[in-house]
């Protein structure tokens, strides 16, 4: 247990049988923890915005919001929040799903209360490790703020911290993925089952994936003043990521949108980095118009449009890569371009903005957002126009 009487742990418990819910209640709170129950997904979902329980244990297997459901939501409104599944027999299909969603961890009926503690435990570890990270960096932010005068250095330093503090939660969402699988693939090769085996390799696959491209996007991110300036035509990047993505968005079913600049003006940038952002900015507005970026299905029925425009201005070069996809919530929004945030789970990294903000400031640029939930949203890169040195 790992509760102080103070500070008790507060853990919203969601499950649609009365006695599970009055058993799981009185063990936990005799455990030290204050329990809030709910006997469904939605009002699951009610108490947990209300009350932000620092855990949720919900049953996988409930009438209307189901436990999938409320595990996607809950991420979608707070990915840092860590969630236990309660399986029945026989759920494997849904405990393999729910490890694909980032479920913390799955205890199968009937509960064995250490089996339970430990789950509790465990997820309690991994809070703990974020903690110490978000405290780590606000020490550095104070460090930064402190010393103004020598700035250069403490932003270094901060940078350093941001770059450690986003590694450890990929790092931390590669090694649960992995675990997911190799349990999947353990289940596999105990039942001879065939279909888990197929389902483990491919999150296993997935995750070397991931591990590959957190290693890029690493490199990139490290890579300093290693930039190639030239004069080039601003249009020249944005048409080869449309190239790049046309056939995406026609799998995709998005009408995407190319505004090119009519002005023939020639700007000094590092075209592939350019590419680079521009690519992260249309990818992730691509990936707006996916289910588990909007969870409630707000946009199911309405436009799929990405726009990517091209202004060429007397001082600068304006690019806007704009969808009408699902949006943000506000903690999402608040913490873009200050740290490493991912909403995708496994499927992303949450290198991708960091490292764009960095190259456009090394063009002595600046990239701004602005987003609403269920609407869209829209990133707008601005850089000066130099023509040499
Ligand atoms: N156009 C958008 N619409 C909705 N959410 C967005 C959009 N762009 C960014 N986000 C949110 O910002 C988060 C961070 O984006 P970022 O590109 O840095 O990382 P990522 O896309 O999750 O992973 P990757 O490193 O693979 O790009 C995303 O996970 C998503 O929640
Ligand atoms: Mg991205």
């Amino acid at each position: 247990m790992n509760t102080s009487p103070m500070n008790p742990l507060k853990i919203l418990l969601v499950d649609d049988e009365d006695g599970i819910r009055k058993v799981l209640k009185i063990t936990l709170e005799s455990a030290g923890y204050r329990i809030l129950t709910a006997p469904d997904g939605e009002t699951g979902l009610d108490i947990f915005v209300r009350e932000a329980p620092d855990l949720v244990i919900t049953d996988i297997k409930m009438p209307g919001i189901d436990g999938i459901e409320l595990l996607k939501r809950i991420k979608h409104l707070n990915p840092e929040t860590e969630v236990i599944m309660i399986t029945g027999h026989g759920d494997m299909d849904l405990a393999v799903k729910s490890l694909q969603y980032e479920a913390a961890d799955f205890i199968t009926k009937p509960i064995d209360s250490l089996d339970l503690e430990s789950a509790i435990q465990k997820a309690q570890d991994r809070m703990a490790i974020s903690r110490n990270i978000k405290t780590y960096m606000e020490d550095l932010k104070i460090l930064v703020e402190e010393k103004d005068k020598k700035l250069n250095e403490s932003e270094k330093l901060a940078t350093i911290g941001q770059t450690i503090a986003g590694m450890s939660h990929a790092i931390k969402n590669i090694a649960g993925g992995l675990k997911g699988s190799s349990f999947i693939l353990e289940q596999g090769i105990e039942h001879e089952n065939r279909q888990y085996l197929k389902q483990g390799w491919e999150m296993m696959k997935g995750n070397i994936d991931k591990i590959t491209k957190l290693s890029l996007d690493l490199l990139n991110y490290a890579k300093t003043t290693r930039l190639n300036f030239q004069l080039e035509n601003p249009n020249t990047p944005a048409r080869e990521i449309v190239q790049l993505m046309t056939h995406k968005a026609k799998e995709k079913k998005i009408n995407f949108k190319f505004l090119p600049s009519p002005e023939k003006k020639m700007a000094l940038m590092d075209s592939d980095a350019i590419h680079n952002c521009l690519l992260n900015l249309v990818a992730n507005a691509f990936d707006a118009f996916d289910e588990s970026l909007d969870p409630e299905g707000q946009k199911q029925d309405g436009p799929r449009q990405v726009t990517l425009g091209i202004t060429a201005q007397e001082k600068e070069i304006v690019y806007q890569v704009k969808d009408t996809g699902a949006g943000m919530s506000e903690p999402v929004a608040a913490s873009l371009f200050k740290e490493f945030i991912t909403t995708k789970g496994v499927n992303g990294t949450g290198f991708g903005l960091m490292t764009t903000k960095k190259i456009i400031e090394e063009h002595h640029g600046n990239i701004r957002f602005r987003t609403e939930p269920g609407k869209g949203s829209e990133f707008i890169i601005r850089i000066p126009l130099r023509t040499k040195g």
